[in-house]
């Protein structure tokens, strides 16, 4: 439900929505001054559908597979969205590649979540490659979204130890917990006016942000 002067909140999932309900819990708690005013799933399978309607937010599923091309499917998304104040969108696990359709739409306010320390592992199954790889740390990162696959520019990082016997699911397990913390946290940065998107580059606070995004500790704020 959008509430009048907040600012409004897209979460585009695929998934279970485990990130998009941690932004239901910040936005419930205040630690973001925001409502979520629409969750959209390209799947009408997604269980994170039923939790956020469970929660009272205006859902919708654009489905993917009715539609002929990325940019048709973009442009619905577009023509979902245009009914809702979105001041940001968070795609939280949703597992479709944007086209400029979408991005030069909302460039600058979109945002995602990847798990893994960009620029290492753009793409699939990060956690097995970080393994693979004997990786000694692995983590997650939130980027601003541009044409490039998991390219755009990271703002927040966090990493965690690899120990060993970790598996992927163990590993994602323990990533999963910075997850939460820091996507609210990137959102709130940049619903505060503090985070920008500008040509390949992220400032925070008029600073450049480095290339592997502000580095989260437990003080960060
Ligand atoms: C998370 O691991 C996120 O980093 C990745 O997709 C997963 C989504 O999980 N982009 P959930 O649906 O938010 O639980």
């Amino acid at each position: 439900m959008t509430t009048p002067g907040k600012a409004g909140l897209a979460i585009l999932i695929s998934g279970r929505g485990s990130n998009m309900q941690a932004f239901i819990d910040a936005c419930a708690s205040g630690q973001l001054d925001a409502s979520i005013s629409i969750v959209i799933s390209n799947s009408p399978e997604a269980p994170g559908l039923q939790r956020a309607a469970d929660a009272g937010i205006a859902t919708c599923c654009v489905d993917h597979r009715e539609y002929d091309s990325r940019e048709a499917f973009d442009q619905a998304l577009v023509d979902c969205l245009a009914d809702y104040r979105v001041d940001l969108v968070i795609l939280a696990g949703f597992m479709r590649i944007l086209t400029p359709v979408f991005i030069t739409t909302f460039c600058g306010r979109l945002l995602n979540i990847h798990p893994s320390l960009l620029p290492l592992y753009p793409g699939l199954h990060t956690h097995r490659r970080a393994l693979e790889a004997g990786d000694e740390e692995a983590g997650v990162t939130v980027h601003f979204v541009t044409q490039e696959l998991d390219g755009g520019p990271p703002v927040l990082q966090a990493r965690v130890p690899i120990i060993p016997g970790d598996t992927p699911d163990s590993l994602a397990a323990r990533v999963m917990l910075r997850e939460h913390i820091i996507y609210p946290m990137a959102a709130s940065w940049h619903l505060q006016g503090r985070l920008r998107l500008e040509g390949k580059s992220a400032y925070l606070d008029e600073a450049l942000i480095p290339a592997n995004g502000v580095q989260y500790r437990a003080d960060t704020s």
